[in-house]
């Protein structure tokens, strides 16, 4: 099939769209959107944030400050605020009380949880680096709190109950999850199994 040779640019690929949470040195919570966001570690638990450093974000500069954040998830009944959350700054408006939502302190780190997400990470600032315009800030998970309604009976997170929102760059757009695709580790593994007994044969 034919491919064309496309403008240079670092996202191509639709991210899950995140919240992420701090106080600042007067002890006011402030929240900004994130869609640079990924899973770092699994021993110990880390995620990391990418925040534009060029551009004075207020969420940075208090997560810098304190280092905490609490990394929320928001759903997709909850686009309207998350996308305020991301086109406001915490230097001109108190965004989290313009949207109607809450906060609670974290019990492991110095930072917010906006009660209204269902899923929060409690995070402390482990390890930050600069990569051209945006800083690379990794988190230790130190608690996760989760309604109970995005759970299975066994405490697994379930993406279709959870309902995130994922955010597309390429098209500015928001959208929710599609069905399941497939399972994980299954059909690759199976393949892998059917091709060494080729080998044998
Ligand atoms: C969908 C969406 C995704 C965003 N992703 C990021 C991101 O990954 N990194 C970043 O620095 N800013 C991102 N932003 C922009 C910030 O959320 C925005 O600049 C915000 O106003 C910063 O607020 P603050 O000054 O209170 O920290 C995003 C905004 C939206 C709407």
């Amino acid at each position: 099939m034919a491919k064309k040779e496309l403008k240079l640019r670092a996202v191509v690929a639709p991210t899950e769209t995140v919240i992420v949470s701090a106080y600042d040195p007067d002890g006011k919570a402030d929240a900004c959107t994130l869609a640079f966001y990924m899973v770092s570690s699994h021993v110990p638990p880390c995620v990391t944030i990418a925040i534009n450093a060029t551009q004075k974000r207020k969420t940075l500069k208090d997560i810098l400050e304190t280092k905490a954040f609490v990394l929320g998830f928001p759903n997709v009944r909850q686009v309207k605020e998350a996308d305020y959350l991301g086109v406001e700054s915490g230097y001109r408006a108190d965004k989290i009380a313009n949207i109607g939502f809450t906060v609670s302190p974290a019990q492991t780190v110095h930072a917010p949880i906006i009660n209204e997400l269902p899923l929060s990470l409690e995070c402390e600032v482990v390890h930050t680096v600069t990569v051209g315009s945006h800083m690379q800030v990794t988190g230790e998970v130190k608690r996760i709190l989760a309604e109970e309604s995005i759970l299975d009976e066994n405490g697994r997170i379930i993406l279709e109950k959870l309902q995130p929102i994922i955010y597309d760059e390429e098209e500015r757009l928001y959208l929710g999850i599609g069905g399941k695709a497939g399972d994980a580790f299954r059909p690759g593994i199976e393949f892998k199994k059917a091709l060494e007994a080729k080998d044998r044969e």
